[in-house]
């Protein structure tokens, strides 16, 4: 990716999230409070505007169906799927996730059963920078809330992460969410390589990646989508077909849990008017650390250990690493502003945390700014 700002394609999905989040989606019950505030005041007035022409059916089909890039449907089916696949991770005892290429993601503040859990959000610092200053509005949720800086292409990953904090010998879940298609092989390797180094048994990654299209593949979306992250700076350089995708996970030591494509989320996340399916080549692995899938126990782990490692254990070297590094540390009981924020848009509420949300400022006014420039931060 470009190195000097914030990367684009960040600000992209979450503008989508926002707009999802704003209704502008087939994904049932989708909520996301948090893509808007993290959203740059470009981002929010992107928002706001496409939110409001959208009440005009032709351009909300248009942005619902794809027509114009990437839909809305396909990052709020994605974000779904790897929401569900944490919670599964959580009940099960896991109590340390770990977001990388965390761009503006904003599980940490909204996820309701991350409390006990001490999140790693590892980013390109040029990303991560934009991340924290918009973060600054919004109230972590988790026990405790690290931000690691990190190039993919260049920096250990596993250092990076021992700094932090992160337990090697406490079960993790990994979400690495939009980002293998801009890292090149290597990248990819190295990253899945310090991902199993630092897995205890029971640790499981669950990573999106995108397929080339076939060959004489017509789909128009998939190549205007093409053409908009190399305009953003951020082109793809690491599509996977799923032979490939498996390949890594399992030459990293991963067994594969499950491995599903745009079809299966719509049948269980959408309405049957989703078009996301037919536009976008995107999958979704889950994997698990092999040594708990074939029951068989690390070499030197005593029953004991498994027992006390299961239990949530607070992570004293990551607080100790976040006040060495000056940050103030976050989690329940931190000072923050009020939560939930306000949404973007006057949307009927549906029930959980975020049923109080208010509806958020509305454009009054014919848009003078127009045509906006692209979402990105910069
Ligand atoms: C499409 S965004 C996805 C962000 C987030 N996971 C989400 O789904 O909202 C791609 C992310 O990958 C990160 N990324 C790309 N190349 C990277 C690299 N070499 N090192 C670290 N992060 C990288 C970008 O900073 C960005 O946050």
């Amino acid at each position: 990716m470009r190195t000097k700002g914030p990367s684009g394609t960040a600000s992209m999905v979450t503008l989508i999230r926002a707009l999802a989040h704003g209704g502008l989606t087939h994904v049932r019950d989708f909520q996301d409070p948090t893509a808007f505030v993290l959203l740059t005041a470009r981002g929010r007035m992107l928002c706001r505007y496409l939110l409001w022409r959208a009440r005009k059916p032709g351009f909300r089909q248009s942005l619902l169906a794809g027509k114009s890039g990437l839909g809305t449907d396909l990052v709020p089916l994605r974000t779904r799927v790897l929401d569900d696949a944490w919670h599964a991770a959580q009940a099960k005892g896991t109590r340390q996730l770990v977001l990388l290429g965390a761009g503006l993601d904003g599980r940490a503040y909204r996820l309701e059963d991350i409390g006990e859990s001490n999140v790693f959000e590892v980013d390109h610092p040029a990303t991560q920078g934009l991340k924290r200053q918009r973060a600054a509005k919004l109230a972590s949720l988790a026990n405790n809330h690290l931000f690691v800086p990190v190039d993919f292409e260049r920096d250990s990953l596993s250092n990076a992460l021992e700094a932090a904090g992160q337990r090697m010998d406490l079960p993790t879940f990994w979400i690495w969410e939009g980002v293998t298609p801009y890292l090149t092989r290597r990248a990819q390797e190295v990253t899945l390589a310090a991902m199993a180094e630092r897995s205890s048994a029971g640790s499981r990654v669950a990573m999106t990646y995108t397929q080339p299209p076939a060959p004489g593949d017509k789909a128009k979306s998939m190549r205007q989508t093409m053409k908009l992250v190399r305009f953003l700076g951020e082109p793809f350089l690491g599509l996977l077909t799923r032979a490939e995708a498996e390949e890594l996970l399992r030459n990293a030591g991963f067994r594969i849990l499950e491995d599903t494509g745009v079809e299966d989320w719509r049948q269980r996340y959408a309405d049957s008017s989703s078009r996301a399916s037919v536009v976008y080549q995107q999958r979704i692995a889950v994997a698990e650390k092999a040594d708990l899938v074939s029951g068989r126990l690390p070499k030197k782990e005593s029953p004991r250990l498994v027992r006390a490692r299961a239990l949530p254990q607070p992570v004293t070297s990551s607080a100790a690493a976040a006040a060495a590094a000056g940050r103030p540390r976050r989690g329940r009981g931190a000072p923050g502003p009020p939560w939930p924020p306000a949404p973007c848009t006057p949307r009927a509420p549906s029930g959980g945390r975020r049923a109080g949300s208010r509806p958020g400022p509305w454009p009054s006014a014919p848009w003078s700014a127009w045509p906006p420039s692209p979402p990105a931060g910069r």
